[in-house]
């Protein structure tokens, strides 16, 4: 299957499938390379002219002349694809042509190459000794070699080096599949931008390798291009292009103007202009996106299966983040539910457990924490009172000073918290904050009296910026205190109540939002992660 490309033109109206090829024979690309070695002049210059029309699958052939193996060496390194090699035994030394074929086959280990012994003295290489020591394809006596029985053993070399090569291009491009598959699914929720990368340098180089299999057939043109886009409601939005420029047509108006046509053919390869292919990723029938790859020039059928197979596994994958990314949203919600909920029993605002998530996130990444953890810490950290809910109002929301008694049922809501929790493996954080956010690094704190490290790090975290939020915040009962009074008091707890490395990430915190970054919004650095 061809895509002859010319240059970059409008797409047509209806998109085409890929139609089936017969092409012209001398558009279907360069030469196949044969290597003639011999060091008698007649015989290169007879080989030369037996095969001057040569023609094999539209090819010509191309000659290249060495008149010992030595310089046949040469030419063989300094040549990217040999497809045969005719060769003389008797030259520089008596085995000089043996030689060079044990080279060939068992130091460079190239298995590709037809290699056809053609001897005019068969008495120094007997073909029977020959074949069954050297890993040869053919053994011809010159003498026997007419011009016709010469295209013939051409021809069939040729023939056997093609299938080989369809079958070494078609088993690479299934083991880049295989390789990739697993990739995919293993990448990192959180770097859905990564994964956009890599399964368009995957496809671009699947390409590469499917469209290897006539090498440099048509290539007058660049490398392949392309870009990687999702549907995003009714509109195409771009995650990944090559180094390319992606916005040179209107992609938006060409892929979805297509994209419902193309669909139709399953995950198969579909030409959208000369040169351009749209590759649909669906789920279920669907169209969830597209791969666009530019300066196509040849696709077998192979290749195009390959491409299909590719174009599965990356609609799996990317479905795979979207359910992903949905079930965490989902968990998000919860969170924000119970967190409301446990402020429906107390006198805070909702805006308390949106500056805590913010300020955990932002001590946490201070702290060297990863974009995901510190994110699971902030998000835990507005449940930290969830245990409320299971505090009575008469002592939750007692006006003045809690008696000894009243003071032990307000200590019962991180056990509480804890047991609500525990209900949902997911919420393994959150149970640690709730648990254990009023405990103190000098081990004074309750419900358990742990003691530095021993408490949770989110709870440690979620214990500073409590604290300070709850000052700067006013109450019923008291004013809020201003920010450097709280920071002051903060920084006065260090190495009793919090732990010293926690207020001084935090202090460090203020500093930058203060001097360097101005204020960051909990929704803005949650919106990272939706896909
Ligand atoms: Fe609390």
């Amino acid at each position: 299957m061809k895509i002859i490309r010319k240059s970059i033109a409008p797409p047509p109206q209806n998109f085409v499938s890929f139609p089936p090829e017969e092409m012209p024979v001398e558009s279907r690309g360069d030469p196949w390379t044969i290597l003639v070695v011999d060091d008698d002049p007649d015989i290169l210059a007879v080989t030369r002219i037996s095969l001057k029309d040569f023609h094999f699958s539209g090819r010509p052939v191309r000659l290249l002349c060495a008149g010992s193996a030595k310089e046949a060496l040469h030419i063989y390194h300094s040549e990217m694809e040999i497809a045969v090699a005719l060769i003389d035994v008797v030259m520089e030394t008596d085995d000089a042509g043996l030689r060079l074929v044990k080279t060939i086959r068992e130091e460079i280990k190239d298995r590709t190459i037809r290699l056809i012994i053609r001897t005019g003295q068969p008495g120094h290489a007997p073909e029977r000794f020959v074949i069954d020591n050297y890993d040869i394809d053919d053994y011809k006596d010159k003498t026997e070699l007419t011009s016709i029985k010469l295209y013939t053993t051409v021809r069939s070399a040729l023939k056997s080096y093609r299938d080989l090569k369809l079958i070494e291009t078609n088993r690479q491009g299934l083991e880049m599949v295989l390789k990739a598959a697993p990739g995919m699914y293993l990448h990192p929720v959180n770097e859905i931008q990564g994964f956009f990368k890599d399964a368009l340098s995957q496809v671009i180089r699947l390409c590469q390798t499917a469209c290897h299999v006539l090498p440099h057939e048509n290539r007058d043109h660049g490398a392949i291009q392309g870009f990687i886009a999702t549907l995003e409601k009714g509109d195409l939005k771009i995650r990944a292009t090559s180094e390319w420029n992606a916005l040179e047509q209107p992609w938006a108006k060409i892929v979805l103007a297509g994209i419902d046509k193309v669909t139709a053919t399953g995950c198969s390869p579909v030409v959208i202009a000369p040169g351009q292919v749209m590759l649909p990723l669906l789920v279920h029938h669907k169209p969830i996106g597209v791969i666009v790859l530019d300066n196509l020039s040849y696709l077998t059928d192979n290749g195009r299966y390959l491409m299909e197979v590719f174009a599965i596994q990356c609609a799996s994958a990317l479905e795979n983040f979207r359910l992903y990314d949905e079930l965490e949203g989902a968990n998000r919600r919860a969170m924000r539910m119970l967190a409301v909920a446990a402020e429906f029993k107390d006198t805070e605002t909702g805006d308390h457990v949106k500056r805590l998530a913010r300020q955990t996130i932002e001590t946490a990444l201070e702290l060297g924490c990863s974009e995901e953890v510190a994110l699971e810490m902030g998000q835990a950290s507005m449940m930290h009172d969830i245990g409320k809910i299971g505090i009575p109002d008469a002592v939750l929301l007692k006006p003045g000073k809690l008696t000894d008694d009243e003071f032990e049922v307000i200590k019962s809501h991180p056990g509480i918290g804890a047991t609500i929790l525990s209900e949902d493996g997911n919420f393994k954080v959150a149970l640690q904050v709730a648990l254990s956010h009023h405990e103190r690094w000098d081990g004074t704190g309750y419900p358990s009296g742990l003691k530095g490290e021993e408490i949770p790090l989110a709870a440690r975290i979620v214990s500073v910026v409590d604290v300070f939020d709850a000052l700067v915040s006013a109450r019923p009962y008291k004013k809020a205190w201003p920010v450097a009074d709280a920071l002051a008091e903060i920084r006065r707890g260090s190495g009793s109540h919090f732990d010293p490395t926690i207020v001084d990430a935090f202090l460090r915190t203020h500093r930058h939002r203060a001097e360097l970054r101005g204020d960051v919004t909990i929704k803005e650095v949650l919106s990272s992660r939706t896909i």
